[in-house]
């Protein structure tokens, strides 16, 4: 055995997040990890070829991004349809009009110490078909702070050595929201409700504390690569460990997604509008802009049952 050593593993100058050339869109990556601008698309009226060219850089980039957007929230709707059904959310019943939008905000006075999105996660997976992509519209955006991170769990899986891939291949974890809705309702104790600071919460308690079991490896429905399905805020066990067991795996896991060889960070603008695959990717929404507001637009596409 070569000298163990716990560092990061160090780029070494390899990168495999190269745009593919494509007819009708532009793309350019944003870091070798993963992540991609797509440039001089309408969102608003985006042609069929477009969508197809933009849902495969999707796939190949796992998050991609577009500035200066200017959409309605029919028009949000409208391009979330078109990656499938409208994906569950336990956490809220959406803007009035539009219940299949979520607001996600931040007002500048708020001094929360827990917000949406705020810690390494992928969406909703204590759902038994957990959402497939995601859609954020940053609507109000402040001066700096507030940027979102993405990390590439198909290459984080990839980096693994056989063993423990093959020691991982039959394990099942156990996604639940439980320790989210504890932190939410210790932020709170004024109303003892789940809450994220200035967001209007109808958290779907029982969904969220039961979760579900899913593949800890699981495969891309529509690229085929495996990606490791583990994050910081909802893996609570592994089937058939102990809690003493299975901690240690889980932050091992976590800490080797997160590394920075495997990430991106996006500077949000004021209408950029972000797509990601939450089953190839974790992310994190920074809360380090206290004063400020921050205010986004978000839907989901619902997924299949991870395999
Ligand atoms: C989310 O986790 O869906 C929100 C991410 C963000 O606000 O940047």
């Amino acid at each position: 055995m070569g000298e163990l050593t716990s560092d990061y593993i160090q780029p070494s100058g390899v990168s495999d997040n190269h745009a593919k050339s494509y007819t009708h869109i532009e793309v350019q990556p944003l870091a070798s990890a993963m992540g991609a601008e797509i440039k001089d698309v309408n969102l608003t009226n985006i042609t069929d070829a477009e969508f197809d060219e933009l849902a495969d850089a999707l796939y190949r980039h796992k998050m991609v991004y577009l500035r200066d957007q200017s959409l309605t929230l029919d028009d949000q709707e409208n391009l979330t349809r078109r990656f499938g059904e409208f994906g569950v959310d336990a956490y809220t019943t959406g803007v009035e009009s539009h219940p299949q939008i979520q607001r996600v905000v931040k007002e500048a006075e708020d001094k929360a110490q827990i917000i949406f999105g705020g810690s390494w996660h992928t969406d909703s997976p204590f759902l038994a078909r957990p959402p497939a992509i995601s859609l954020l519209y940053g609507v109000d955006i402040p001066p700096f702070g507030g940027d979102t991170l993405w990390a590439n769990t198909v290459r984080a899986y990839a980096a693994l050595s056989d063993t423990m891939k093959t020691m991982l291949a039959p394990l099942q974890v156990h996604m639940s929201g439980r320790r989210i809705l504890a932190a939410m309702k210790q932020a709170d104790t004024a109303s003892a409700s789940a809450s994220f600071a200035s967001m209007e919460i109808d958290a779907k308690e029982r969904i969220l504390f039961d979760g579900a079991y899913h593949p800890l490896v699981r495969t891309h429905p529509v690229t085929g690569e495996k990606g490791l399905y583990v994050d910081e805020s909802y893996t609570v066990g592994i089937k058939g460990m102990s809690e003493y067991e299975a901690a240690p795996l889980v932050r091992f896991l976590c800490s080797h997604i997160t590394q920075p060889i495997f990430t991106c960070r996006l500077r949000w603008e004021k209408y950029t509008f972000v797509i990601w695959d939450n089953r190839s990717c974790l992310h994190h929404a920074f809360n380090d802009h206290d004063g400020f507001r921050r205010e986004m637009l978000r839907s989901i596409v619902e997924g299949e049952v991870p395999q």
